[in-house]
């Protein structure tokens, strides 16, 4: 058992200092953001994570898990700090790193024992040794420190599930001492014999962007493919399967779509490649990756416009406002670019999402009429657009929503509707990559 305080409670913060907790850790939470951690301590959790209330209570109610606003407090109360704030991207691609080097000052003043800087924010390759330099130069006593990289891989909207049991832990370390304390941190995870990788710190950091790309580099690759398949009058989903009985491909991550979103693929490809450039390191697939995930925001507004080429005055319902599903999370998701393209073409757009709906109006676009369910949303509408896979829109009532439209026009950008029952309805429509089959 250790003493932990986490500095950031985003979702990655709040997830892993909740996690920390339940494997048997004494957590303190800590934010600059006193009305955040007023609500926290009130039991109200800022965001939408399932399982994440549960996973909280659980530990304030044991007495494990603390929040407070007072950082400099809980930095001179722990053993180990988490550092879990956030990187944006950067004019250039880079990863913004004001938050991760206010967060090294700050324990550098507060050094007042020995202490381990954890950090699980996603940074660029170089930035242990960063934080290295800054806590040293703002430290005012002979305390020891050191330094380690642990990255997060979870995703939003299983957080939770991937934090408790997940695939794999990543720890960069240079010192025995750090790692010895890192296995007593993960101590519940080494009994269960989860896979820990142990590595130095540099190779930690580029794991997690490594990770990233790859994975964006699937989707980008199999949204090409669903392009081309449409084209070649092909079902991509054959493909992705037959590509997915191959062990060396797996299935997983070959779903075509509007391209990724989110709050980590985006920004991390971009950095990957910032860095890479910085070092003069040519990274053409990373580079053709993050290419092809805009043009696909281009590629469904074609299919839009192939399917309706006289948008003008036309009521078109958007369903789905997340980049994903089971998150409120709006940050570069697809329908950002789309609904602006629907507008463009003079589209009189109307947006339904069962979480992400207030924070899209808020972030993007504070003039789009919300609806309160997906049939006030279809009702009369010309064309139905879905852009995020919620399972309500995977079991639409497709009779139902005939009715409702005024014509059934339908532009299924996440492949979950049945193309058979669209067929059999006299639905025209469009989807990624099995549009003519
Ligand atoms: C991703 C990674 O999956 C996590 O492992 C990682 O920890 C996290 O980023 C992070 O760096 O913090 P997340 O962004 O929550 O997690 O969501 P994913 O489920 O990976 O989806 C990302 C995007 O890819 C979404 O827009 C999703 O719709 C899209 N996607 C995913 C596809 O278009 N096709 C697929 O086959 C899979």
């Amino acid at each position: 058992m250790k003493r932990i305080c986490v500095i950031g409670t985003g979702y990655v913060g709040l997830v892993s200092g909740a996690g920390l907790a339940d494997f048997g850790n004494e957590v303190i939470c800590s934010d600059i953001d006193a009305e955040k951690i007023q609500q926290l301590q009130q039991g109200v959790i800022p965001i939408y994570e399932p399982g994440l209330k549960e996973l909280v209570d659980r530990n304030v109610k044991a007495k494990r898990l603390k929040f407070t606003a007072d950082v400099p407090e809980a930095i001179r109360n722990s053993e180990v700090i988490f550092t879990a704030v956030g990187t944006p991207m950067g004019q250039d691609g880079e990863a913004d790193l004001t938050a991760v080097e206010a967060v090294a000052k700050t324990v550098a003043q507060n050094l007042n024992s020995y202490k381990l800087i954890c950090t699980k924010s996603t940074v660029p390759v170089g930035t242990g040794e960063k934080i290295k330099r800054i806590i040293a130069t703002f430290k005012n006593n002979g305390n020891e420190f050191d330094v380690v990289s642990n990255p997060e891989f979870l995703r939003e909207g299983s957080a939770v599930g991937d934090f408790l049991i997940p695939d794999r832990v990543v720890i960069g370390v240079d010192s025995p001492r750090a790692e010895k304390v890192m296995r007593e941190v993960y101590r519940t995870l080494f009994i269960n014999e989860t896979p820990m990788v142990m590595t130095n710190i540099p190779t930690a950091e580029l794991i997690k962007y490594a990770s990233n790309a790859f994975l964006a580099v699937k989707i980008s690759f199999i949204n090409e493919m669903s392009n081309l398949a449409d084209a070649a009058c092909a079902d991509v989903h054959v493909i992705a399967k037959a590509m997915g009985l191959d062990g060396r491909i797996s299935s997983k991550f070959l779903h075509p779509g509007p391209g990724y979103g989110g709050s980590c693929f985006p920004k991390d490809t971009n950095a990957l490649a910032k860095t890479a450039n910085d070092l003069g390191i040519r990274m053409e697939v990373v580079n053709a990756a993050i290419r092809a995930n805009t043009n696909q925001r281009e590629s469904v507004l074609e299919r839009i416009r192939d399917l309706m080429p006289e948008l003008a005055g036309r009521r078109v319902a958007v369903l789905g406002l997340a980049f994903k599903p089971n998150t409120d999370d709006v940050r570069d998701t697809p329908a950002e670019e789309i609904v602006k393209g629907l507008r463009r073409m003079g589209a009189d757009v109307v947006g339904y999402d069962p979480i992400a709906a207030e924070n899209f109006k808020k972030y993007y676009d504070p003039e789009l009429e919300i609806k309160e369910s997906v049939w006030d949303a279809v009702e009369d509408a010309d064309l139905t657009v879905i852009l995020t896979e919620w399972n309500e829109l995977r079991g639409l009532d497709l009779p139902l929503l005939k009715e409702k439209m005024r014509q059934p026009f339908v532009v299924d950008g996440r492949n979950i509707l049945s193309v058979e029952e669209l067929k059999a309805l006299g639905f025209s429509y469009r989807n990624m990559g099995r549009s003519k089959i």
